[in-house]
């Protein structure tokens, strides 16, 4: 496609971000804004000079030469904005998670699948230099096989939750909302779907604030005899950080996406660890503008989509087990999306 790619973005929150990536992209702009907060879309419109805004989205949907919408609107939107938006014939960049509920989930996959548009979701992990730093060298086979790996979404809620009505949604809660991101980046390192999962979970600093447990941990069995572990929690008391460790038979990678370096153990030539390696990594944990590059590539060169509905469809089906685990106290088997 030879001309510049028009694109509307729905909500202003993280959408805000999207947007300016977008606007550094050659040959991509952003032609039309949309939020429900006038004042934000106003201001918006105005800094990002943007021609067009809307208070509905449909409204974006009705201009021809609009090619693609991104969808950072709250997550129990997202299922009628993508089947609005692929009707109206848009490419679609949707923020994780892909919806809150495994019925949305299936009439996203089914409105997906009966069109021909591109469609991605923002699993944004896959772009922060650490974890894509560590999935490199893992495909390369420098840790040997994975044995155990672990992930985490620390990150203290409290500020969030004022006045963001949506976040305490029942069904919008800590692991589907936000460990999300650790979830996918354990299925994205393995290569894997867990196939079985058990989780406990406490409800102690937000047993006021919020109609969900606060701190999740999810033990998983992958394929391959892999091990994985998720710590979730919206109510820590420390800074945010996605710390993760990935143990292979041959090495071991600890990593995150606020740090500006990453640590690798190798063997040394009498089989045990060498002094370890420390790479030298940017700090960037939310990298729209290397998220967006790839979907500019996949709509205008036909590029495979990489995380693909399933891919998001696959990560929510291990969110939700998790939280069934840990309401249940049984172990979960996920139902994945073929
Ligand atoms: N990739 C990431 O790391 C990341 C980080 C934060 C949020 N998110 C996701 O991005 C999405 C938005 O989250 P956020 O943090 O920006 O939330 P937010 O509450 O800060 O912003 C959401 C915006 O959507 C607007 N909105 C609400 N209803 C709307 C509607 N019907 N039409 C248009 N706009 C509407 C709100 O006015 C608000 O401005 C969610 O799906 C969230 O899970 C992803």
């Amino acid at each position: 496609m030879d001309k510049t790619l028009n694109i509307g973005v729905i909500g202003l929150g993280m959408g805000r971000r999207h947007a300016e990536s977008v606007q550094e992209t050659p040959n991509a702009r952003v032609t039309w804004v949309c939020d429900t907060d006038e004042k934000k879309l106003e201001e918006t419109a105005a800094e990002l000079n943007v021609p067009n805004r809307c208070t509905d989205y449909r409204d974006m949907l009705n201009d021809e030469t609009l090619d693609a919408v991104i969808i950072a609107s709250p997550d129990g939107l997202h299922r009628q904005m993508i089947v609005d938006a692929l009707a109206a014939k848009k490419h679609i960049l949707c923020e994780k998670p892909l919806a809150l509920t495994r019925e949305d989930i299936e009439a996203i996959v089914e409105a997906v699948h009966n069109s021909d548009r591109v469609f991605m979701v923002g699993q944004i992990c896959r772009y922060t230099p650490g974890f894509y730093e560590a999935k490199k060298r893992i495909d390369a086979g420098e840790i040997g096989e994975l044995t155990f790996i672990e992930s985490e979404y620390a990150h203290d809620y409290t500020h969030i939750l004022v006045g963001n009505t949506w976040r305490c949604d029942p069904l919008r809660n800590g692991v589907v909302g936000g460990a999300c991101h650790a979830v996918d980046l354990l299925r994205w390192i393995s290569g894997e779907n867990p196939e079985k999962i058990t989780a406990y979970s406490t409800h102690k600093t937000f047993a006021d604030l919020t109609p969900y447990d606060d701190t999740h941990v999810a033990i998983m069995k992958f394929p391959n005899n892999i091990i994985g572990k998720v710590f979730a929690s919206i109510s820590c008391r420390r800074d945010y950080t996605m710390r993760s460790v990935f143990y292979g038979t041959k090495g071991t990678i600890i990593t995150d996406n606020t740090s500006p370096t990453m640590t690798v153990f190798h063997l040394n030539g009498d089989g045990a660890s060498s002094t370890p390696e420390t790479v030298e990594l940017d700090i960037n944990n939310h990298n729209t503008t290397g998220e967006f590059a790839e979907f500019f590539d996949c709509v205008v060169n036909g590029t495979p989509v990489r995380t693909t509905v399933e891919e998001g469809a696959n990560t929510i089906a291990a969110c939700l087990a998790i939280v069934q685990s840990a309401n249940t106290d049984q172990t979960v088997v996920p139902q994945y999306f073929a």
